[in-house]
């Protein structure tokens, strides 16, 4: 039986889910129309662990939709990936976890947790929490037809009277889950109200696969305090690496040295975004990259000078040329300001 790490002499501890090792165990989250390729690759090299693709859709994967497909297609320099798939028919999630291993990832994940109403209604995401034998049977099969590990990520339970997460992670390790994910909220509670961690060392007492913890990690505070309160082996992160994909470069120092590390400067602020967009235009026509990629802008220049006429021009653009020379412009314009308070 584990306890809660109370000090910071465990928090360094690998991370080991199948035969893959990483250092800390601070992962992104799988997030629908965010966790693309590129921005994925940009959190890797801002230092996450292991990153997750969006929820792939098994029907789509089977009837080799464009883009259940396209969601598919992985970088060389972001393994260890791991690749999520949904659906509520087991025969129709084991041919989609082939299809799905058949383009290298490290692990298969199983989204059980997904809350929104069409996928709920096809049986699927958080509908399995209804449902705990067939959540377990799905697995053990997928985890019988691949030979990569398989992990689930999941919530605490349906609603607040039918918390069931301590019986699910044991049915999940019974049926040769590698490791379970836990959002820390029920399905009912959607994005809303706060991610209840005190269920974590309730399941670390009843399983001995790695349990990740994710909801409501803003910070690297918040990764430290989630080692430290909950004894999880792993967090993940969703919301707070939109637009903010340092957190994991902080996470890490903070795990490493027990100090802060600097906050990002505006320029590499700027330039990161600027990079990622990049990264999005080698993936999808220059328009759909732009204009896709309109959800990361606040993220990134979140706290900067005069940054609200800035996001307002981005947002209107169409053209990788037009947001470059914007920003470029802005990166000038900030020197230019700070050169005049460091001289004031
Ligand atoms: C825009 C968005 C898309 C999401 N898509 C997925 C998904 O495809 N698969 C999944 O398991 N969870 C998905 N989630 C849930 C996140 O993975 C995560 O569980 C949730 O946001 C709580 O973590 P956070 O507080 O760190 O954001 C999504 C969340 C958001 C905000």
């Amino acid at each position: 039986m584990d306890t809660p790490n109370t000090n910071n002499e465990h928090i360094y501890a690998e991370l080991t889910i199948g035969d893959v090792k990483v250092q800390n165990g601070v992962l992104l989250a799988p997030m629908e129309d965010v966790t693309d390729l590129p921005f994925r690759v940009i959190c890797k090299r801002m230092g996450a662990d292991i990153v997750y693709t969006e929820f792939i859709s098994s029907d789509g994967l089977i009837r080799d939709a464009r883009r259940s497909m396209e969601k598919l297609r992985l970088a060389d320099e972001e393994h260890p990936v791991s690749i999520q798939i949904f659906g509520g028919d087991i025969e129709i999630m084991k041919e989609a976890a082939l299809v799905a291993e058949a383009s290298g990832p490290d692990f298969i994940d199983i989204n059980c947790g997904c809350w929104v109403r069409n996928v709920v209604a096809r049986n699927a995401g958080a509908a399995l929490l209804k449902d705990p034998p067939l959540m377990a049977a799905m697995t053990k099969a997928i985890v019988d037809t691949v030979k990569l590990p398989v992990t689930v990520k999941t919530r605490l339970g349906w609603d607040s009277s039918s918390i069931i997460i301590e019986d699910v992670a044991q049915r999940l390790q019974d049926a040769g889950a590698s490791a379970i994910t836990v959002h820390c909220r029920t399905r009912d509670m959607g994005h809303s109200g706060d991610a209840d961690w005190s269920w974590i060392p309730k399941i670390k007492k009843v399983v001995d696969i790695p349990v990740i913890l994710n909801g409501d990690i803003i910070t690297s505070d918040d990764v430290l305090k989630a080692f430290q309160d909950s004894g999880c082996d792993a967090v993940m992160i969703g919301r707070a690496a939109v637009g903010n994909p340092f957190v994991f470069r902080e996470a890490r120092h903070l795990l490493a040295t027990g100090e802060h590390a600097p906050e990002p400067d505006f320029e590499e602020k700027v330039r990161t975004c600027l990079e990622h967009l990049r990264l999005q235009l080698l993936q999808k026509t220059e328009r759909r990259a732009v204009l896709e990629f309109r959800k990361f802008y606040s993220g990134y220049l979140r706290g900067l000078y005069c940054a609200s006429a800035v996001k307002q021009d981005v947002q209107q653009y169409e053209s990788f040329a037009q947001v470059e020379d914007r920003l470029e412009a802005y990166i000038k314009f900030l020197h230019n300001h700070q050169f005049q308070n460091d001289v004031a």
